[in-house]
């Protein structure tokens, strides 16, 4: 009887164990929900096949006059939360890339950009999240300027992964695509110092983000400016390395009145 007992407990024994040891396995795997993220962004593309082989999509070239003039977007700017379901158009995404970050005339010490930048030295790079842009597939993107261009970073589908990481703010339950800021703080550190991190780099990109507001009016767009998230979390979901995100521009067609 006793031999009997002693049985039981080390069935028990090894059976508690068992259970320990999957409740660890189960963790590990699943405790990294970045891991699934990446995963379930993966698999919910909805790109074509002929999309996912292309790398780099070159952008048409941005118009230099618009239907609106500056007193009139400047007067008519205001944040917009929430888009109509049209999709954009890549001549519409490349006029809003251009007015954040694109290249202009010449300056004197070269081809300057859209927004002025302490030093000229335009440490700025702007990413793109597309969800529902014609002809392009969904993922990240990150804009070339000097080619106007984009070169795919990500494939699939972020937009939940950004919504939970922004404190689940609606406007990106509707947005076509998110304009994403990247800012490399050591440039400025190395010419300005504290100042260079503390000052300039913020001004940068005000500057731009309010060309981004100026642009989307002139062309029937609705824009906020998002800069309450989870750096840590949208650091992970966006895999861009040594740069600060700093400003998310959700962006989708206006609703008609
Ligand atoms: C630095 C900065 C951060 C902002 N962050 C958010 C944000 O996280 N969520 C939001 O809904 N609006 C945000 N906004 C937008 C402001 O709420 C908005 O500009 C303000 O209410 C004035 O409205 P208007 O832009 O329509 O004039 C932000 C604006 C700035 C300049």
């Amino acid at each position: 009887m006793k031999g009997f007992k002693i049985k039981f407990r080390i069935i028990y024994f090894i059976i508690f164990i068992l259970i320990l040891l999957s409740i660890i396995a189960w963790n590990s795997v699943f405790k990294d929900s970045n891991l699934i993220k990446k995963l379930l962004i993966q698999l919910s593309s909805a790109s074509t096949i002929e999309d996912r082989m292309k790398k780099e999509i070159i952008l048409p070239k941005p118009d230099y006059k618009g239907r609106l003039s500056v007193e009139e977007a400047i007067y008519g700017r205001q944040s917009i939360r929430k888009y109509s379901k049209d999709p954009l158009s890549l001549r519409e995404i490349s006029q809003m890339l251009w007015s954040a970050n694109g290249i202009n005339i010449d300056g004197t010490t070269g081809p300057t950009r859209s927004y002025p930048s302490a030093g000229g030295l335009y440490p700025l790079d702007i990413y793109l999240a597309v969800f529902n842009v014609k002809n392009l597939g969904k993922g990240l993107y990150k804009y070339i300027p000097e080619k106007n261009k984009l070169r795919i970073t990500l494939r699939g589908d972020l937009k939940s992964a950004l919504y939970e990481a922004s404190y689940y703010q609606n406007m990106f339950g509707s947005a076509a695509e998110v304009i994403i800021y990247a800012y490399d703080y050591s440039i400025l550190k190395r010419i300005y110092d504290k100042r260079g991190i503390e000052r300039y780099a913020h001004m940068d990109i005000g500057h731009s983000a309010e060309n981004v507001y100026l642009q989307a009016e002139s062309l029937g767009i609705g824009t906020v400016a998002v800069g309450a998230f989870n750096d840590i979390e949208i650091e992970k979901i966006l895999n861009i390395k040594d740069k600060e995100i700093l400003y998310l521009l959700p962006i989708g067609k206006k609703n008609k009145m």
